[in-house]
């Protein structure tokens, strides 16, 4: 290989869209936002007391016993097979319609994103997004050398009357509509704002009428701490239009990495024949088992808890301490909170005094496909104690208020 072509020398052989999203990324990064005794709300993680270790153990010993031939054989034993079913329980725990034939599951979440791209987007395809969006969505999407619209956001979620507008123009310029939207309407990362049943049922009305597919995103639907919840999507969809995305990263934990598709069984068979032979089928087998055995939801009111009285305390301690031009977002659930920083604030530029003053975080930046979002921060609750909640903010205060003169001065 010569060292002369760039990438190493492996220029040449990427695939175009690897090659033109190389150096831009920036998800990843937040691997490297780490500062020695800094409070880390940039990790969207659960909690470590959030994690079943000790109920997973008892899972895997008594799935390595009942299907002890199988378990761990390429095609997995009868709880392997019984995870569909795992999987449409759930789905119907939360309203929706659904039978085992509308099930693909998969290795995450994120796996199950991948897999929606890979049978849906072409080079040049176009896709809308909420702007902000999540990150590894973003990451995922750009993979696949598809133009992203981002539409804005308010405090009930997408501007779906904004969306609509601009899909009549495309229509009408005879511009590319979206093959679909992709949407977290639930506590959504990064802004923690949840999508209103109006605008539900709206982007349904739209997605019939210039005829894309909506990808409903719900890792965080479960875990709300007030309120009350609106209809998934999926739930309010008649017509085949929603391809759902859900996970037990949230309500289990990240790293069994189990997700799972719910769509109309026409799809579902493209998916798993795309997916054919990668299924993990020892964690699928540990999974249903451990579904069986296991109380979900008196476990779910135990996560909420927990997460509630971190949300609470990020809450206060953002009332009590920042300054009187930052705002916030206040979710009812999920992990996360936005924050805009007081005008000529930029939060990529503040990270290194927060930093410093004991703080981490991840730059709104990060969320949009585009230039947007340098004034606003992802504030996660999830992963820290209360306590250090409370001194991340209180360094996140000192930070902000460290810039505020300077950002006075210049205004001058
Ligand atoms: C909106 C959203 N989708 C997907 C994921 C990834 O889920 P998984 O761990 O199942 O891949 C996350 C995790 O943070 C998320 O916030």
């Amino acid at each position: 290989m010569s060292e002369s072509d760039g990438s190493d020398g492996y220029e040449r052989l990427f695939a175009d869209p690897v090659r033109e999203t190389m150096d831009g990324a920036t998800y990843g990064t937040w691997r490297a936002i780490t500062a020695p005794d800094a409070v880390s709300l940039a990790f969207g993680f659960p909690y470590p007391d959030a994690l079943p270790n000790g109920k997973i153990n008892e899972a895997v010993d008594t799935l390595l016993e009942a299907d002890h031939e199988d378990a761990l054989q390429y095609a997995g034993g009868d709880y392997a097979d019984a995870i569909t079913e795992t999987v449409v329980e759930r789905t119907r725990a939360r309203g929706i319609e659904c039978t085992e034939a509308e099930v693909h599951v998969t290795n995450g979440a994120t796996h199950a994103l991948d897999t929606v791209a890979q049978s849906f987007l072409d080079p040049d395809d176009t896709i809308a997004v909420e702007a902000p969006s999540y990150m590894g969505a973003l990451r995922l999407f750009r993979n696949y050398g598809v133009d992203i619209e981002g539409y804005a956001m308010d405090e009930n979620g997408l501007d779906v009357e904004a969306f609509a507008a601009d899909l009549a123009a495309r229509e009408e310029a005879g511009d590319a509509l979206p093959k679909f939207l992709y949407t977290v309407p639930d506590f959504q990362n990064p802004t923690g704002v949840t999508l209103s049943v109006d605008r539900r049922k709206r982007l349904l009305e739209l997605a019939e009428t210039y005829d894309f597919l909506i990808v409903e995103d719900d890792p965080y639907g479960q875990l709300r701490y007030d309120g009350t919840t609106p209809e998934p999507i999926k739930s309010l969809d008649t017509d085949g239009r929603v391809v759902r995305v859900d996970t037990f990263s949230k309500t289990i934990a990240p790293g069994i990495r189990t997700g799972w598709v719910v769509a109309d069984e026409a799809i579902v068979r493209e998916l798993d024949r795309i997916n054919a032979g990668g299924e993990n089928v020892f964690t699928l087998g540990l999974i249903a088992r451990y579904c069986e055995a296991t109380d979900f939801e008196g476990d779910l009111d135990g996560l909420r808890a927990g997460y509630r009285e971190r949300r609470d305390r990020m809450l206060e301690s953002l009332e009590e301490r920042m300054p009187a031009e930052a705002d916030w977002s206040e979710p009812e659930g999920g992990f996360f909170v936005w924050v805009e920083f007081p005008e000529g604030i930029d939060a990529e530029d503040l990270l290194e005094t927060a930093a410093e003053e004991g703080v981490t975080y991840l730059p709104g930046s990060y969320f949009f496909h585009d230039e947007r979002g340098s004034r606003h921060a992802r504030l996660s609750f999830s992963y820290v104690t209360p306590e250090e909640i409370d001194e991340g903010i209180a360094a996140l205060a000192r930070a902000t208020r460290a810039e505020l003169p300077a950002v006075e001065a210049s205004d001058d």
